[in-house]
């Protein structure tokens, strides 16, 4: 049915949109306008404005924007003619009058939803029927509480294939409808229609506005299940085909719940199945949806996008570390580059080979989940990635051979400033990253041709030994390094201190490689050396050769962050003080590390398919919350 302009016109005047604003969230106003915390997106200070002079809002964080209609749809989740019904009787108006064959759709619509709603709940109640104890004991062993249950409808399709059809039937709608809507077949030998779904765990796909438009059924564990008839093995998911409500490469199983999560502050996770989006929604993780057993669609993409409030958190694809995963991250990587827009990209997150997030969750908790995600790795690192792992670009045509290569895949990005940033990004990144190994290997090959045997066999070099290999870039920021050298300092200064916190200072790595060497020596001394003073203490340091690093360490630069690793800080501040202060700063640290080193192990890992290390990583990501690091 199409409405008139002046129809809308006439309704958008006869409302003041402040007022049925501010009949759903707090405003207040200021001086022509309003303000309010913006309702599509998290935020704690207003940018959200009205303005009922022009008949609009408009939200400086997030970019939300349009008139009474468009603010009931998105606030409420009603479509265009549901909200103009709203919003026609408070304007006293009345909705112009359907023509008969719309209507007729609409409502006709209106039934096969509830039609499908109907279906749901009748899965949920079998569920819970007595002689499917055993069902419900296997869901709940699978972690998935009575909460969670209920708010996924989780449900039971019976083995009888006319159960459902005779309770629908029952209800007025007819075998013709129920085939439509994927419930029923049609039987091929010219029997009785039959249900699609049996014995099945039932998974009610639902829209962005909650309403259940189709079904995934699960196959029940094999003991469970009656024996294979021959060698034909049902499908794990069977999924409802297309249907007049259902179209599965437009939609993300859990994006109702993953939109207003989103608006929260949560991160989007793409994961693969309906059990992942389960487990993740439990374990906090409220962003989680999953496209139904195929690749992501452009149209899902751009779904994701538009559920996206903050441009800094870019939703992450989960895909699993082996083979087949990193085949996939790759397609989705091709999928994405002509899609990419400012402010939307994607991150990539590989989980341990054989792990979907559900099973992650389960035996790492949500500690090692959430280290994955935090360790993504943004679209073009794992486009450079996918170029360079394992490679040698040591020579100019080498190099060249990369330019144009991932030039070719930049090109493909149809968004001109982003293809901008991404030609400049790949032109610094390979100037930067082979200048520096080339710049490091010459002077390894210069420092062992030039030096004579006395410099090698100098006491520091007992101390300091020179690196084997070239010591690589370390991935460390700057606030990392700093964080380091307080560390440092603050035991230096104040040797005392070192009772305290020796396990830490024992445990921790700093990825700096001289900078490590000079805390190895800083322990062997104090465990041995319990009263030594400062002053002892730094002119041992000086004999074994850290020289340079002292001066490094031990200065203003240094101290104006952290007044307790300062000379005779114990003398102004409290002992206690000090420790607490070291060790939060530790432990920023050692997070930082971690993650540091979960990353870049899993970038050479996953891309260089490289099983032990991959073996060593997941025990760290597992071990992590338990702190055996
Ligand atoms: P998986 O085989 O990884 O299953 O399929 P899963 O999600 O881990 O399920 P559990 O943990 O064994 O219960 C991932 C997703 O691919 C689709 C489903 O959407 C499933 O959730 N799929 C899988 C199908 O559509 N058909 C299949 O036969 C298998
Ligand atoms: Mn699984």
């Amino acid at each position: 049915m199409s409405i008139s302009p002046r129809f809308l016109d006439e309704l958008r005047s006869r409302l003041t949109l402040s007022e049925m604003i501010g009949k759903r969230i707090k405003i207040t106003r200021a001086g022509r306008e309003y303000k309010a915390c913006c309702p599509f997106h998290h935020e704690k200070s207003p940018s959200f404005t009205i303005n009922d002079d022009k008949q609009f809002y408009h939200c400086f964080g997030c970019g939300a924007h349009g008139d009474v209609i468009k603010f009931t749809m998105e606030h409420d989740g009603l479509g265009f003619m549901e909200a103009l019904e709203l919003l026609c009787s408070e304007a006293g108006m009345q909705m112009p009058k359907p023509d008969p064959k719309a209507a007729q759709k609409a409502e006709k619509e209106k039934d096969l939803y509830a039609c499908m709603d109907m279906a749901a709940s009748w899965f949920q109640e079998q569920m819970l029927q007595p002689q499917n104890l055993e069902i419900l004991s296997y869901i709940d062993k699978r972690g998935v509480d009575e909460k969670a249950r209920e708010l996924f409808r989780i449900g039971y399709a019976p083995s009888d294939g006319q159960a459902l059809r005779k309770y629908l039937n029952d209800k007025g709608y007819e075998d013709k409808e129920l085939i439509q809507l994927g419930l029923l077949k049609a039987s091929s030998r010219g029997g009785q229609p039959y249900t699609f779904f049996r014995d099945r765990v039932m998974f009610p796909v639902m829209d962005r506005r909650g309403r259940v438009v189709a079904f995934g059924g699960r196959i029940l564990p094999d003991h469970m299940r009656p024996k294979d008839r021959g060698d034909f093995t049902p499908p794990k998911y069977i999924n409802t085909s297309d249907t007049p409500l259902f179209d599965k490469g437009r939609m993300l199983y859990g994006e109702h719940l993953a939109r207003n999560a989103a608006r929260d502050g949560h991160t989007l996770v793409v994961t693969e199945g309906y059990m992942d989006v389960i487990a993740c929604h439990s374990a906090g993780f409220k962003g989680a949806v999953a496209p139904m057993g195929t690749a992501l669609t452009d149209n899902q993409i751009a779904s994701l996008w538009s559920m996206q409030v903050d441009d800094q958190k870019q939703p992450v694809l989960c895909f699993d570390g082996d083979n087949a995963g990193r085949r996939a991250a790759g397609r989705a990587c091709e999928n994405l580059l002509p899609l990419l827009k400012a402010g939307k990209s994607a991150r990539f997150a590989f989980l341990p080979e054989g792990e979907d997030p559900d099973s992650l969750l389960k035996s790492g908790g949500r500690e090692a989940l959430q280290n994955i995600l935090r360790s993504a790795l943004s679209l073009f690192d794992f486009l450079w990635l996918s170029h360079t792992a394992g490679r040698n670009f040591d020579t100019p045509e080498a190099r060249a051979g990369l330019d144009k290569s991932i030039m070719a895949d930049v090109a493909r990005i149809s968004d001109g400033e982003v293809q901008r940033h991404y030609r400049e990004l790949v032109k610094t990144q390979i100037s930067e990253s082979f200048f520096r190994n080339r710049y490091q290997n010459l002077q390894k090959a210069g420092a062992s041709s030039s030096q004579g045997g006395a410099r090698n066999s100098s006491p520091s070099q007992k101390y300091k030994p020179k690196p084997k290999r070239p010591v690589p870039r370390s991935p460390l920021a700057q606030r990392d390094i700093v964080g380091a050298k307080i560390l440092l300092a603050a035991v230096i200064n104040n040797p005392s201190l070192y009772e305290e916190v020796d396990d830490a200072l024992g445990r921790i790595v700093i990825p700096h490689y001289t900078y490590d060497m000079l805390r190895q020596n800083l322990v062997t001394i104090l465990s041995d050396e319990h009263e030594i003073s400062a002053l002892d203490l730094k002119k041992m340091l000086l004999e074994r050769g850290f020289d340079e690093e002292m001066g490094d360490i031990l200065n203003e630069s240094v101290y104006v962050h952290a007044a307790f690793s300062r000379p005779e800080a114990m003398e102004n501040i409290e002992r206690s003080e000090c420790v607490s202060k070291w060790r939060s700063i530790y432990e920023a640290l050692q997070d930082t590390l971690l993650n540091q080193e979960i990353k870049q192990g899993w970038k050479q890992a996953i891309l260089e398919s490289d099983e032990t290390k991959e073996g060593v990583l997941k025990d760290m990501v597992q071990g992590k919350q338990s702190g055996s690091v």
